[in-house]
Order: C-alpha cells, then structure tokens, then sequence
C-alpha cells in the first residue's frame, strides 16, 4: 500500500514559444508527465502545471521580423506546444503563460517584498548599446574577435574555440548581429536582487532538499565561487513586465519565468475552488513542490528561484529534478541529417506511446544525456512492447474468448508465479518514485519475460487440443492475462493509450496502481483486437525524409552541424574580382589593403596575407572573393568582403585564383 496520500505540485520548465516543440522538449515533457501519472495511479494528490515563456529579447525581435506583435507570435507557438502536448499524451492540469494577469501581480508583489526587505538596489552598468536598432544588446546579440585566441566571429559572452568568457565590450571589432554596425558602450540604471546575501539560506534549503548528487555538486561549485548579485532589470525596447515605478525598465525574463509556476497554479485555483494557493505556496505549505527542468537552467531553479522564493516569504522548492540533453543516433539534432525531428512530424508518423517508452527505457534520475537512436527504437520497441508484453495477451486471449465465452476462470493455477509479479510492484514504484525509469522498464521486461516462458511451457495451444483439459487452459489463459494486466497497470503513466486499450479489452475502469496486485477472475473480458503494430524502419524513413524537407536554412543549430544545406551554400555570393590595388596598411604588420574589381563596382577588403604576398605583386590577379558578406569596420576603415585562401597563415597562405577566361562579377558555382 502506498503511503497516506500526498499532495503534489509538479512542474515542467516552462518553454519559449517562439519555434515548434521538437524531441529535445519531449525528454522533459514525459519525464515528468510519467512521474505525474504514477503519483496520480498510486492515488496523491499531484498536480502538474506549465505554461509558455513569452518575454525576452529574442520573442520581441522575432515578432518584429515577422512584422507580428509578441502575443501573436507567442499564441501562435502556444497552441502547437498545447496541441503536441496532448498528442504525446502529456496531461496538464493547467498550462498558462507568462505573460498573464496572475504573473503580473505576482512578480509586483514579490518585487515590493524584496525591495522593502532591501534585497533591490540599483547601479549603473556599462553596455553594449546598438545605435542604428536604438537599443541595448544583449551578450548573445554582440560578436566579434575573441580577445585570447582570435577567433573570428564569437558571441558576445563566450568563445567557442577556445572558451574564455568575457563581455561583448571585450571583443575585438564587435559587431551588433541586428543591424551590422558597431555597437557603442553606454550606461544603463540597472536593477540588482542581493543574492550574495543568501548563501546560508540557499546552503539549508539545499541540504533539506532532496537534490541528485550531480546537482548538489554543482551548487557547491557555485557557492565556492561565490555568489553574484543579479541583475534583474532590462531597458526598453523589451517584451515583459514594466518593472513599477519606471519609465522605461523591464523585469529580466528569468525573473517572471519562474514565477509562472506560481501564477500557473493561480489561474488553477480561480477555475477550482477546492485548490487554495496559499495551501501550495505560502511559507508554511505542507505540500511538496518538484521542477522538471533541463541541467541548462540549473542556476535559475537552485540558487536565483529559491532566494527570491525565501526572500518573498514564500516556501521553496522539495526539490529540483534536472535531466540531461538529446542526441539523436549518438549526436546534436541536425535539420541537415534529418535528426531535427519536431513533435508534429513525429507524430504524423509514429505512435507517440513508442517514443514515452523509448524515453523511459533510457531515463534515470542523473543529468547524464540520452540517446535516442532511431535503429535501436525501432529494434526496442518491436521486441519489448510487441514481441514481449503484447504478445502474452495476444497468445491467451482468443482462447479465453472463443472457447470460454470471453470467461475468466476462478483461480490462478499457479500463485506463486503470480506473487512474483506482485512482491515487484513496490520495488517498480520506488523505481518510478526515483526517476528510476529505466530500471522500471527493465523490471516489467524481466517479467514480461518470465509470463512468455510460462506460456511457452505450458502450450494452451497444444492442450486446447484435449477435450479433457478445457478447464487447464482457461487457467492457463487467465493466468497469462493477468500477468498481462499487472505488467500493464505498472506501465501505465508510460503507454497511457496502450494501457487505456488493455483496460477496456479486459472490461475494467479507472485502473489504480494497487490493482495490479490482485487477480481479475470470473469476469468477462472483450474480444481482443491487436493493441498496436510493429514498428517499421520505413515510418522511421519517412519521417526523417520529412524532417529534412520541412526544415528551413538551418540557423539555430547550423554552429553544431558538420553539414550544410544547398540553401545555406547558394547564401553565399562568390565572384571572381581582379585586384586592381594593393597597399600595406600602416599600423597593421599582417594586413593589405585590396581594392577589388568584382564587376559591377570596386570594393576595398582587408586580408591578412602581408606575410606571404608582395603587395605589387598581386595587382592584376584574379581571385575568388565573397561578395555578400557584411561590411566589417575594422580599424583601419571598412572591409567588404572576403578573399579566399588555403593554407595554415604566415608565410603560407595561398590565394585561391581561377583559371584563365574568367572575368571580374562571375559568380562561382
Ligand atoms: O530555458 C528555457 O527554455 C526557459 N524558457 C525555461 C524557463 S523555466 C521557468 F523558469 F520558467
Ligand atoms: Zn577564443
């Protein structure tokens, strides 16, 4: 028997709606909506609320590209995630948004409880500030050179080569990624939440909380390095909540995402008047509180949301689950492999119980990244939920209905096997208690195993045969389906439908965990009619010809990608140019200064070539420039292009020419 019932409040993160939910989102999403249902199965009180994330930076400029307001993008990419949500059978009890009344109020209120315990201060803070766009830039929208090592073209906070961090003033000819021009420093009033005075109150709640030790690691490592205060406020332009009392100052996104938890479960207790807020949130709350989250957002949810949460004089979170990311066949998702698989297209394919199983059969409590590897989905779910668990009822079930009237018999030919499966139910649910779903899944296989070899020994098929044993094999047969049954009611928060169906084929309702543990005899079951079909690696085909094809130029994941799409190659203008002109720059040791006929016009390019060519020695040579590429304002004056080379620099480097006949403004194909 479970214990005395619990009451629950669980959450996902609450996702940025400004694309399409994909199979990255979906590890999280049925994670949780697994642990949800089996807290529900058991019979707690669990309650499990989302909602979208629409403010930020990035929601605001992409509105505006798309000459649509915020709210129209955000409903837009709501509905999908609400639609795909309920399509992989992932149950809500409220899905909400950020941008609401109820989060509103509730960011105002707790702004005004930490102001008046003065945990708010402000200071001025230099920032990158895009003069052409008349707005401050975030780090991610600033690049440049990297200060250490040089490499072109890095974000604004971050080298991807060799690591440092850094801000975007830092970079070497930084460029704002909006408008292309060179974004000035300015200062800005910000606002600042003291969490550097939290350190004690963050060390007890991290010690009540039952954090993963990969977790609780990672704080230390935090706490180790010391805490930094946070900045809380962003100017306007900005897509949020005005921060009260200002003109122009903006609560961060971070701030009100997770108060949307909050708010989320407000907008559940104005529908429900059974749900009273307080019961949930206030500082005396008897109820247990989990966030679902990704290992990115571990900052947010264990230092920044429980000090704002103990600061406000709310309670904190029981505990944080954080998981970790997906490869696709053992890497990053890529719209050019096919791997970008989103929600739609999966489902337009697949049965979405065979991606909850898939996922469950590799989830664990740890942050350790999953794999979803497409042959092995097909290999896995063929062999276990067909080959193995149907299968039981698919090998007694015609019996039962033919021969015996669809009639169970009385008893169980053999309890001891069938105690098995019962002594199992609670080392299951203390797998699912525990994140554990793997070794859940592995434990109903085992027993799935076990049913198939008792089926096997005992043949109804061949004793069907003898007038003398009907009674054996309706034994048999009832024996087998209730194996069936009980390995299906552990599994159902995973293959909810799958179970829904097993249910209503052996004339049951409202399955409760505890069930599993006492046999259906006597009763009627129904005809059985195959509770799903083989997977095929055709569907799987299909579906990834479908990713490929749907999959616009892929800009948000091409920095992971090792291949390019023909859209992304034909992006970029080559042109045969002839140098008209070359000079040294002064001040520049490895610089000349081009100036390009490409046809149509002449264009000056700064290439870093000085130590292999003679400068006089160039003009009149053909190269291959790229035509299109930004203006870069360097400090010796502008460049306009790109003059292709090989080799590793210095002395060797060699420009790439044509051969004879081709002439300036040709384009290279
Ligand atoms: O990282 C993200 O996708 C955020 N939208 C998650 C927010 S979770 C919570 F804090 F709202
Ligand atoms: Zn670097």
């Amino acid at each position: 028997m479970p214990d005395q019932q619990r009451k629950i409040l669980v959450t996902s993160a609450l996702p940025y709606v400004n694309g399409s939910p994909h199979m990255g989102h979906l590890v999280e999403y049925i994670q949780t909506d697994i642990w949800v249902r089996f807290q529900k199965l058991r019979g707690h009180n669990c309650i499990y609320v989302c909602a979208s994330d629409a403010h930020g930076t990035p929601i605001m400029l992409k509105a505006r590209e798309l000459g649509i307001t915020p709210e129209q993008l955000t409903a837009g990419y709501s509905k999908e995630f609400v639609d795909d949500f309920r399509d992989f059978g992932i149950e809500f009890d409220n899905f909400h948004t950020t941008h609401s009344a109820e989060n509103e109020s509730i960011v105002g209120s707790i702004y005004s409880a930490l102001s008046e315990t003065g945990d708010i201060y402000t200071r001025t803070i230099e920032q990158s500030y895009d003069e052409k766009e008349g707005m401050f830039l975030p780090d991610r929208f600033v690049r440049g050179t990297c200060p250490r090592c040089k490499t072109e073209d890095q974000y604004g906070d971050a080298c991807e080569n060799c690591g440092a961090t850094y801000s975007p003033e830092d970079l070497i000819n930084p460029i704002s990624v909006l408008s292309g021009t060179t974004p000035v420093t300015r200062e800005s009033e910000h606002y600042f939440f003291k969490l550097s005075e939290y350190e004690e109150r963050l060390r007890t709640w991290m010690n009540e909380a039952t954090l993963d030790k990969n977790v609780a690691a990672k704080l230390d490592e935090w706490f180790d390095a010391g805490l930094r205060d946070w900045d809380i406020s962003r100017d306007a332009p900005y897509f949020g909540f005005q921060i009260p009392g200002t003109e122009d100052k903006y609560f961060y996104v971070w701030l009100d995402a997770p108060v949307g938890y909050m708010a989320s479960f407000m907008n559940l207790c104005e529908r429900d008047n059974s749900l009273s807020f307080d019961d949930y949130w206030g500082a005396g709350s008897d109820a247990e509180v989990y966030h679902f989250i990704g290992k990115d957002i571990m900052y947010f949810h264990t230092l920044f949301w429980p000090a704002v949460l103990k600061g406000a004089g709310y309670r904190t979170p029981t505990s944080v689950y954080a998981h970790g990311f997906l490869t696709v066949n053992g890497q990053k998702m890529s719209k050019s492999r096919g791997t970008f698989i989103k929600a739609r297209t999966y489902l337009d394919n697949l049965n979405p119980n065979f991606l909850r199983y898939y996922y469950a059969a590799k989830l664990g409590p740890t942050i350790e990244d999953i794999d979803l590897n497409l042959e092995d989905f097909v290999a896995r779910v063929n062999s276990d939920l067909v080959g193995k668990l149907v299968n039981i009822a698919s090998r007694c079930a015609g019996f039962i209905s033919k021969r015996f009237d669809g009639k169970l018999a009385d008893t169980l030919p053999d309890n001891k096997l069938f105690a098995e499966f019962v002594d199992a139910s609670e080392v299951i649910a203390t797998h699912f208690e525990r994140r554990e779903f793997s070794k859940a899944m592995r434990q109903v296989m085992t027993l799935a195993d076990q049913a198939n070899r008792y089926i096997d020994e005992n043949k109804p098929w061949v004793m069907i045969k003898d007038e003398s044993k009907g009674d054996e094999v309706q034994q048999v047969c009832t024996q087998g389906l209730n194996m069936f049954r009980s390995l299906m009611i552990y599994l159902t928060p995973v293959i909810p439908d799958i179970a829904e169906r097993a249910q209503s084929f052996l004339g049951e309702e409202n399955w409760h965990w505890n069930d599993a543990s006492a046999p259906l005899l006597g009763s009627h079951i129904n005809k059985f009619k195959p509770l799903l079909t083989r997977v095929e690696v055709d569907q799987v085909q299909k579906m990834i010809e479908q990713s490929q094809e749907t999959s616009p130029v892929a800009n948000d994941v091409k920095a992971n990608d090792d291949t390019i799409s023909i859209d992304d190659f034909m992006q970029v203008d080559l042109r045969i140019a002839r140098i008209e002109k070359a000079e040294p720059v002064e001040g520049a040791d490895k610089l000349l200064a081009l100036t390009l006929d490409v046809g149509d016009s002449t264009r000056q390019v700064f290439a870093g070539i000085k130590a292999a060519y003679d400068a006089e020695s160039l003009v009149g040579r053909h190269v291959v420039v790229v035509a299109n590429l930004a203006p870069r304002k360097m400090r010796f004056g502008v460049s306009e292009g790109m003059v292709l080379a090989s080799g590793p620099g210095g002395e060797e480097i060699f420009l790439l020419s044509p051969d004879a006949g081709a002439k300036p403004g040709m384009r290279v194909k």
